[in-house]
């Protein structure tokens, strides 16, 4: 069976990516921090995993990683608030930077050894817009997405380097509306 993971895949545009993979033949693991509407997903071509970004389940992702019917990875859970920066709770700053970069890191590096493989694995990220160009009102969230982009932008170098055809693409759309 060919597996694709989306790792924030109950809602909005992780929502979409899991339908249309499943529409292109693949079994969708779906690892988001609520389930997702069993209404909008068909019956049998899909699995979930409770993973809360907040605090990485590192076992589930080495376990993910190692299940090699897994093939495909679209990582796009996130979020952000508009307000101005002073009006940001340390907590909120904590917890966007942690979601929005430093889980969505660590899994890529729990991940690295199928990405750097010679067999293909097709690997993205959600970042944003606003990870490429100043965001008042967005700064933490923007810092974030930054750096994804500077993350993945550098990696992919060292994937290159290393030989192997696969890279890691950073998706960074403007605003969309969401699909709830
Ligand atoms: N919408 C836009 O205009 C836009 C533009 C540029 C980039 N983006 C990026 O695109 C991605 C998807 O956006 P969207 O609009 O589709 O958002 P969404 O509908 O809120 O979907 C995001 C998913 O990530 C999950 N999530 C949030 N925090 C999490 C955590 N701590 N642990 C695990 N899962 C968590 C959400 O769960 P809950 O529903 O439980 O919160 C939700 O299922 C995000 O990374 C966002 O920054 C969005």
């Amino acid at each position: 069976m060919k597996k694709a993971l989306i790792i924030g895949g109950s809602n909005g545009i992780g929502l979409a990516v899991s339908l249309d993979l499943i529409k292109r033949g693949y079994h969708a693991v779906i690892v988001d921090r609520c389930a997702p509407d069993s209404s909008n997903l068909p019956d049998g071509a899909y699995e979930y995993h409770y993973c809360d970004l907040l605090e990485l389940d590192e076992d589930l992702m080495r376990s993910l990683a190692d299940d090699k019917e897994i093939q495909v990875m679209m990582i796009t859970a996130g979020f952000g608030r508009v307000a101005d920066f002073e009006y940001l709770h340390i907590a909120e700053i904590k917890n966007m930077m942690t979601v929005n970069a430093t889980s969505i890191i660590e899994i890529l590096n729990i991940f690295y050894g199928r990405i750097k493989g010679t067999d293909s694995f097709y690997c993205g990220v959600m970042g944003s817009i606003a990870g490429l160009m100043s965001s008042p009102m967005f700064t933490v969230y923007a810092a974030s997405k930054a750096a994804i982009c500077r993350f993945v932008e550098s990696v992919n170098i060292e994937l290159e380097v290393s030989g192997t055809s696969n890279r890691i693409l950073n998706v960074a759309p403007a605003s969309f509306k969401r699909s709830e």
